[in-house]
């Protein structure tokens, strides 16, 4: 959808070029993130994409055609561009804000306005914001009101410049909540900005890592680079949290659960021996093929058998969609030492330390 091919930026009065022969070629309905330190020329990148910066030298092509072939304005009809620092124009309402392009495009008014009902509603704001100015607005508000802007006239293709930059961590994770979200409704290809790896890992299709002069260091999905750096400073770059950053991204579906030491209501002390020897635990657990009912130490077992122990509940219960990083958290934070999960009320099995440590290594 979009090819970078051999780009190179030196702005004018500098020696050094702010890129330096960079190619990138990002697919149609994928999200890429471009991730890297500050100044490295990540916005340069994005602005020669829609041509608010012309390259040095290097081709860009969107869908074959090289982008200097039509004229800027022309070419941005396609791109929706939400820029670093929103930019909403102050003396605009909201609803006026978001749909500048249409209004550009002279659009009929009954079309703007129905468009502006269905953008409010796409990047879940209230309605009785339409009227409001941005200054009535919080900071999130405000960049929700930005992606709406850039998605008015339903452009193929979307560049955003760190969208979520300016706000605190629980709004920043809302607001890329409903950017995944509206990217599942509506597969286009977007081109996002980061320095934020985390971030990056959360929304990235595929992620570019780049350091100084738009230098590629690697272009790969998450999993894959977190699994795999190409080099120290991608490994640097994605902090020495690496593989808890990747437990992440894999769901508990995708291992093998233990039964664990579940002994069936009734089971005489003997038979709890067995299964804590199987498993090598100082604690069982009681249920039947489907149900958990809780768990107690060997120690508090006396010869009357399971029944007439007092159970403690499993805390923490996950589900098959749960992450390998949640499951690890149970782990770590139970008596126990694994994580029960279950579908629906239905007991599935334990995840262990050992299998989740299996997984990393994988
Ligand atoms: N208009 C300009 N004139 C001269 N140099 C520029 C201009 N714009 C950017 N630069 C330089 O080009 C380099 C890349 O800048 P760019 O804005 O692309 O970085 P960035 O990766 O987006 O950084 P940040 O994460 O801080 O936004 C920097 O060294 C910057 O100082
Ligand atoms: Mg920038």
């Amino acid at each position: 959808m979009i090819e970078l091919i051999d780009i190179s930026k030196t702005y004018p009065g500098s020696e050094v070029p702010a890129v330096d022969n960079f190619s990138l070629e990002i697919k149609e309905g994928e999200l890429v993130v471009l991730v890297g330190p500050s100044g490295c020329g990540k916005t340069t990148i994005l602005k020669m994409i829609n041509r608010l910066i012309e390259p040095t030298s290097g081709t860009i092509a969107i869908s074959g055609d090289p982008i200097d072939a039509v004229a800027p304005h022309q070419l941005r009809r396609g791109i929706g561009y939400v820029i670093q620092q929103v930019g909403l124009f102050p003396h605009k309402t909201v609803g006026q804000n978001m749909t500048t392009v249409p209004e550009l495009l002279d659009w009929s008014k009954a079309d703007i306005d129905s468009r502006r009902a269905e953008l409010i509603e796409l990047v879940k704001l209230d309605p009785g914001f339409l009227d409001r100015y941005p200054s009535e607005l919080s900071g999130g508000q405000r960049q929700r009101v930005g992606v709406a802007r850039a998605l008015a006239a339903d452009p193929p293709i979307l560049l955003m410049d760190e969208p979520f930059a300016a706000v605190d961590p629980i709004v920043r994770a809302h607001l890329q909540d409903v950017l995944i979200a509206l990217q599942n409704r509506l597969h286009k290809t977007i081109v996002l900005v980061t320095h934020d790896i985390d971030e990056a890992i959360k929304l990235g299709d595929r992620i570019a890592i780049l350091s100084n002069g738009g230098h590629l260091e690697q272009y790969a999905p998450p999993r894959e680079i977190l699994r795999d750096p190409a080099n120290l400073f991608v490994a640097d770059f994605l902090g020495t949290d690496r593989g808890i950053k990747r437990l992440s991204l894999i769901p508990v579906s995708a291992i093998d659960l233990d039964r664990g030491p579940v002994v069936q209501r009734g089971a005489s002390a003997a038979e709890v021996t067995a299964a804590t020897a199987k498993y090598g635990t100082d604690w069982f657990a009681v249920g039947s093929d489907t149900e958990l009912d809780g768990w107690a130490s060997i120690a508090d077992l006396g010869v009357g058998g399971v029944d007439e122990v007092k159970l403690e509940p499993f805390r923490t219960l996950l589900s098959p969609e749960s992450t390998l990083k949640d499951a690890l958290d149970a782990v770590v934070s139970s008596h126990t030492s694994v994580a029960a999960i279950f579908d629906g009320g239905r007991f599935l099995g334990m995840v262990t330390a050992e299998a989740i440590s299996a997984e990393i290594l994988r």
